[in-house]
């Protein structure tokens, strides 16, 4: 879903998987560049192009995994908010999101989804976060953990202390620039940004 330049379901038929591939995206211009990609690699005829929004158009039967990545938290979160067919176990969920990832885990635990696993990637300096989530279980998770997800789950250990650090800098930078503010309006996100740096820091 949000296929864009389709590399992802173009590996995938490249790589002799034989169930349904179906690549969808809202913009006609990204799903012709799919159609490309696929072409040039010989099996657009494995894969089933769809332009939508979201999984408006998504046969509910014809999957069982669904790939939402490189998009920010909160949209990810709209576009399942409107597929409630997801809300089974049936569906493995492969989410990337490319920015409030908290609001993604908190979307995802108040709609009964567990969380099964997390890894993290780091490229170009940057670390991207992928969660594997399946509706009908309960994942718990502290407010330092909506950041950066649980560290049971994550499949490597050595770039989640990185990124706890990285988050540590981060609502130390918040903090700092709060207490500057002489605004008294910011004090309770002053309290939870305070306690959420507790709390990472307590994490190892
Ligand atoms: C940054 S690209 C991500 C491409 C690919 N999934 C990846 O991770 O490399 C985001 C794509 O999502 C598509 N998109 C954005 N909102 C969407 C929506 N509501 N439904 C479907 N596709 C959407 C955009 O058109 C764009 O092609």
């Amino acid at each position: 879903m949000g296929t864009d330049h389709g590399y992802f379901p173009t590996w995938m038929a490249s790589h002799g998987y034989k169930g349904n591939i179906i690549a969808s995206d809202i913009n006609a211009s990204p799903l012709q560049k799919a159609m490309e990609t696929a072409r040039e690699a010989g099996v657009e005829d494995k894969i089933r192009f769809q332009l939508c929004d979201g999984l408006d158009s998504c046969p509910p039967d014809l999957v069982d995994t669904i790939v939402i990545a490189g998009m920010g938290g909160e949209l990810i979160c709209r576009i399942l908010d409107r597929a409630e067919w997801c809300m089974s176990k049936r569906y493995k969920l492969i989410l990337q999101p490319m920015t409030k990832s908290e609001v993604l885990r908190y979307w995802l635990v108040n709609n009964e989804f567990e969380i099964s696993s997390e890894d993290l990637i780091l490229e170009g300096g940057t670390i991207y976060q992928l969660l594997v989530a399946r509706f009908g279980g309960i994942t718990k998770l502290s407010d330092a953990e909506l950041f950066i997800g649980k560290k049971e789950l994550c499949m490597d250990p050595e770039l989640y202390s990185m990124q706890r650090k990285k988050y540590i800098k981060r609502f130390e930078a918040a903090i700092a620039g709060m207490e500057e503010s002489s605004s008294g309006s910011l004090s309770p996100v002053l309290g939870l940004y305070r306690e959420i740096l507790a709390q990472l820091k307590e994490m190892n």
